[in-house]
């Protein structure tokens, strides 16, 4: 045999054995730890992202889900908290690689991010003053106040309504506290957010009404190059869906006794 030959069965023998033993091994624990999902919400939301008072941690229905999630993948979740119109640019800018923020999927957006599929149901709705008896649904909100999160749907649909005066706020509880003030005339906000807000929060002095503007479906949004990730994340949810995980913790956030 020559010698060629010889040295080139033996550099493989030992590059295998590298790759075999203790060498790769390590190489793969490193990976595993290495790998980390940048999320980020706009932690204002309750009962989807916010953070309660004397806690580090952040809460909701969404922390629950995309953590989860990231358990399923063996991926560590970091979390930010960015205001809500600076979520789909901080993705783009490359600074984060997920949005999990009661984001509703809409073409919009679409033409910026990939979205995941829809992983809960919702939709607008209003909250007046409780003395208020002349608004009754959205139809009466022409020529009133309304407050609306900037960059929302909710400010989307507001902008449509004739002669309604907009007031954008960065985050919601600031719209309740004008409702409350007497600035505005209702808030125009997601449906479960504003039953939790006046189930749980004080509640005093305003009130919801039943009717529902839109049909609404929110995702987690990734870069749009970001197909990989789209892939992993919809085949970790789908898992939950089908193991009971992704019911359970709706029932801690949704169930009957909250
Ligand atoms: N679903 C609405 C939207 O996508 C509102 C989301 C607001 N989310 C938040 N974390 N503040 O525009």
């Amino acid at each position: 045999m020559n010698k060629k030959i010889l040295s080139l069965i033996l550099g493989s023998i030992f590059m295998l054995t590298a790759v075999l033993t203790g060498c790769g091994g390590d190489n793969k624990a490193q990976k595993t730890e290495n790998k980390v999902i940048r999320v980020a919400c706009s932690a204002d939301f309750a009962p989807f992202e916010f953070q309660e008072e004397g806690k580090t941690e952040y809460q909701g229905f969404d922390m629950d889900l995309i953590r989860a999630i990231g358990k399923e993948m063996n991926y560590k979740v970091e979390i930010s908290n960015i205001g809500f119109d600076g979520l789909i640019p901080a993705l783009e800018a490359g600074n984060i690689d997920l949005i999990i923020s009661g984001m509703t999927i809409n073409d919009e957006r679409k033409n910026k991010v990939l979205f995941s599929d829809p992983y809960y149901e919702s939709g607008l709705t209003i909250v007046v003053r409780a003395n208020e008896d002349k608004i009754k649904g959205f139809t009466d909100l022409e020529g009133k106040k309304v407050a609306v999160q900037i960059g929302t749907t909710g400010s989307r649909e507001a902008a449509k309504i004739k002669d309604c005066e907009v007031k954008n706020f960065n985050v919601i509880s600031e719209c309740f506290m004008e409702l409350k003030a007497g600035g505005v005339d209702a808030v125009i906000n997601d449906r479960p957010v504003n039953d939790y807000y006046l189930k749980r929060t004080n509640s005093e002095g305003v009130k919801p009404l039943n009717d529902k503007l839109t049909s609404e479906n929110y995702g987690m949004a990734m870069r749009k190059d970001n197909k990989e990730l789209q892939e992993k994340i919809n085949a970790a949810l789908k898992k939950l869906k089908d193991n009971g995980e992704y019911q359970k913790i709706y029932d801690k956030w949704f169930g009957v006794s909250k």
